[in-house]
């Protein structure tokens, strides 16, 4: 009893002198997310919660498409910064301020385009999917993580998964291509790499898509335009991405700068509300693009900051990159009661949400370690090699001139980009450095060593009208046993901003070709392009083509293993290659037309066909696909079919080969695409042996369409399942 007693007035002390120093709610980090956001909500004044709505700049910006200041004297209470420094030491300092001057304590986020790699730079987007190997994307982003994470960022701008099949609009650089499925698969790969397993992990973080939505549609591929999209090509094409990262738990979306038929993406209410928040239940946030908030008002949908602001922040969209017009006006907004504060709590709180998930409240600071050990780390450098030697594709390869033959002694090595590092590396390099890169001869020299001779000669530059270097190359050329021209895209060509009325290459570069035809030596063309090409009249000069994408900092060796035949290209297109620029828009899954027969409605000066379509390329090996077979001819809504199909590699070289399956619905109630890429799966076989590909059909994800607003629809009849040149028939009952 004695005991007992003195138990309770001891607990009765402690409570009491805990009492005045007991931490709120918010800081108990075993406390359950959502009490704690709601206890540090209730605390926060206006001003703090408006506060944590806008992100400002940190450090100096490089990018000549977002120019903005570094900004001074920063208020301790800012929700985010674009951090352009790379140093954690600066980013605690800053962070310090937050945590210790602030009245609350709450960390600031700190965000930045983190879009191929952070330093250890990997292939751009278009080039990554055509590797078909979402595993490898994913490792490469959880490495990109961590290279972020410890120079002080917690949150990438990325993946962008905006399916485009404009070649001259820029971005298609960064995208996944021209595929819907496509951009769903990768994007995941991307989240979850960038995620982990949980945002708490010490190296992830916080992914954001972009640029939602439709900005891929920009019209002509003019950048930060207008992009007509009917609601039904909105889910069908555009939406399905942006659901299936959502659903991987993607913390953050980025509104575009594109107008969707009238109403821009950062203004829309249907796409940012109606769709993100209340059908899909996204409860992280949205940041509007760089300046989006602002160019309300020049996409004519706003007369003013105030309106815009309110516009952008009532469509959905929670925080305000760089505009500073939410800080500006939220208050005259909530006096005039155009604005609650239930809204402002809502928002407040969807970023908070990703700040408590992201550990930053428990773990404000970054761990300080030597750049040495953060940077470029050799299982690193693998996993982007990796990555480049599975993206190059070889679109030709007539006579079987790669990879080279015992004969090959001597190699000419011409063209702008031989020696070339800056280009290489890619549009969006974050903090990759082109000392890093690994140039085409480097490349070479790493894999030829004194076995082959290479020459080189530069040949001519990428633009202008200097023809003074052929002769040079023509005579190296003529010396040699075979000839590697390496041209195409300066990185400024493609991404952001870089739009271009023709896909050519400047002629100066073709007429290199031209000349170089004259030496009578084999010519492989190696492009490195953020971009299809208009290849119609290189294409006939040329023996092989390899197409290198801008594969970063690790490119040159595996383009030489693939010249060698060290490695076996594995690589298909994501996207087509139009024959010529007029042929765009050209895409693998165009709906089916009024007059398929006789070449009606094609063009009469030139073939319809585009020069490679979506999925083309070529192997060293050969694979045979057995015959296809399906499980059932009939199903129901409630069964799964599955075909399977037996491919043999029935070449010398083990390989890698994707199978890509299709479904097409001849009769439908609203017309469907000539075939949809369903499934894909990509799988190593060694010479002489084969493998079975499965494609497990389920009739509600692969066999429904959607309407325009957004409700799916399974309906009877006859469908095809397409893989390699096969097309099977099965019927869809009940
Ligand atoms: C503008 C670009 O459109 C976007 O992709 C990027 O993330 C932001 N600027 C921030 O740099």
């Amino acid at each position: 009893m004695k005991t007992l007693f003195s138990a309770t007035i001891l607990s009765i002390f402690l409570t009491v002198s805990c009492n005045s120093e007991i931490e709120p709610l918010y800081k108990d980090k075993n406390a359950p997310v959502e009490d704690r956001i709601s206890d540090l909500v209730q605390r926060m004044t206006f001003d703090e919660k408006v506060l944590q709505l806008n992100q400002y700049l940190a450090g100096e910006n490089t990018n000549v498409n977002n120019i903005g200041e570094s900004t001074k004297d920063m208020p301790a209470g800012i929700g985010s910064l674009i951090y352009f420094n790379s140093d954690p030491e600066v980013r605690n300092l800053i962070q310090k301020k937050a945590m210790e001057e602030s009245r609350l304590g709450i960390p600031i986020l700190f965000g930045f385009d983190v879009i191929h790699g952070y330093r250890t730079i990997y292939p751009i987007s278009l080039g990554v999917a055509a590797s078909w190997n979402p595993e490898l994307l994913k490792k490469a982003c959880g490495v990109a993580a961590k290279e972020a994470c410890l120079s002080g960022i917690d949150w990438t701008f990325s993946p962008m998964i905006d399916v485009a099949s404009d070649p001259r609009w820029g971005r298609v650089a960064e995208g996944y291509g021209e595929d819907s499925y496509t951009n769903s698969v990768f994007g995941v790969a991307a989240v979850k790499g960038y995620q982990g397993e949980s945002l708490s992990d010490p190296y992830s973080i916080a992914a954001c898509l972009k640029h939602y939505i439709g900005y891929g549609r920009s019209e002509g591929g003019r950048d930060y335009r207008y992009s007509d999209i009917s609601r039904q090509s909105l889910w069908e094409t555009y939406m399905p991405p942006y659901h299936a990262c959502v659903k991987a738990g993607a913390a953050t979306l980025m509104s575009g700068f594109n107008d969707i038929s009238g109403v821009p993406a950062t203004a829309n209410h249907y796409t940012l509300t109606e769709v993100l928040k209340k059908q899909w239940q996204h409860d992280g946030f949205v940041v509007s693009d760089w300046e989006a908030v602002d160019q309300l008002i020049a996409q004519g949908v706003a007369k003013d900051r105030k309106e815009a602001g309110l516009k952008a922040f009532k469509a959905g969209v929670e925080m305000d990159m760089k505009d500073n017009i939410y800080l500006e006006n939220f208050k005259q907004l909530v006096d005039e009661d155009k604005l609650s504060i239930s809204e402002i709590d809502d928002a407040v709180s969807r970023i908070l949400r990703v700040k408590f998930r992201l550990g930053l409240f428990d773990e404000p600071y970054t761990k300080v370690v030597p750049e040495s050990a953060r940077y470029l780390q050799p299982q690193d450098k693998k996993v982007a090699e990796q990555l480049v030697e599975e993206s190059i594709v070889l679109l030709k390869n007539e006579a079987s001139t790669l990879p080279f033959s015992a004969s090959v002694k001597k190699v000419a090595l011409i063209g702008p980009m031989a020696k070339d590092k800056e280009n290489l590396i890619g549009a969006w390099p974050a903090k990759g450095d082109c000392k890093d890169v690994e140039s085409i001869s480097e490349g070479f020299e790493k894999e030829f060593g004194t076995r082959i001779k290479v020459s080189y000669a530069l040949g001519c530059d990428f633009e202008g009208d200097d023809e003074s270097g052929f002769s040079e190359a023509i005579s190296i050329a003529k010396k040699s046993d075979i000839v590697v021209v390496c041209i195409g895209e300066k990185n400024g060509w493609s991404g952001e901003n870089a739009t271009r009325s023709t896909i050519a290459l400047p002629t100066i570069q073709e007429q290199l070709v031209v000349n170089l035809k004259k030496a009578g030596k084999p010519i492989v063309l190696v492009l490195t392009n953020g971009r299809p090409l208009e290849l119609v009249r290189l294409e006939p000069l040329v023996d092989a083509i390899v197409e290198l994408w801008q594969p970063g900092v690790a490119g040159g060796s595996p383009l030489a293993g693939i010249l060698s035949g060290r490695v076996n290209p594995s690589a298909k297109l994501a996207i087509t290659f139009p024959l010529t620029t007029g042929q765009i828009p050209t895409y693998y899954n165009m709906r089916q037309c009024a007059r398929p027969f006789s070449k009606m409605g094609d063009y009469q000066d030139i073939s319809t066909e585009p020069l490679y379509w979506f999925g083309h390329g070529l192997s060293y090996t050969t694979y045979q696909y057995g015959t296809a077979k399906l499980s059932a001819s009939q199903i129901t809504r409630e069964q799964k079919l599955t075909v399977d199909v037996t491919v043999s590699n029935t070449g010398k070289m083990d390989g890698k080969e994707t199978v890509l399956w299709y479904i097409s619905d001849p009769a439908c109630s609203i017309s469907r695409p000539i075939k949809e890429l369903k499934f894909f799966e990509k799988k190593e076989i060694k010479a002489g042996e084969k493998t079975v590909y499965t494609f497990e059909i389920d009739p509600l994800k692969d066999l429904s369409y959607p309407d325009e607003t957004g409700k799916y629809f399974l309906e009877q009849g006859d469908f095809y399942v397409h893989v390699g040149d096969q097309k099977l028939k099965f019927e869809l009952i009940k």
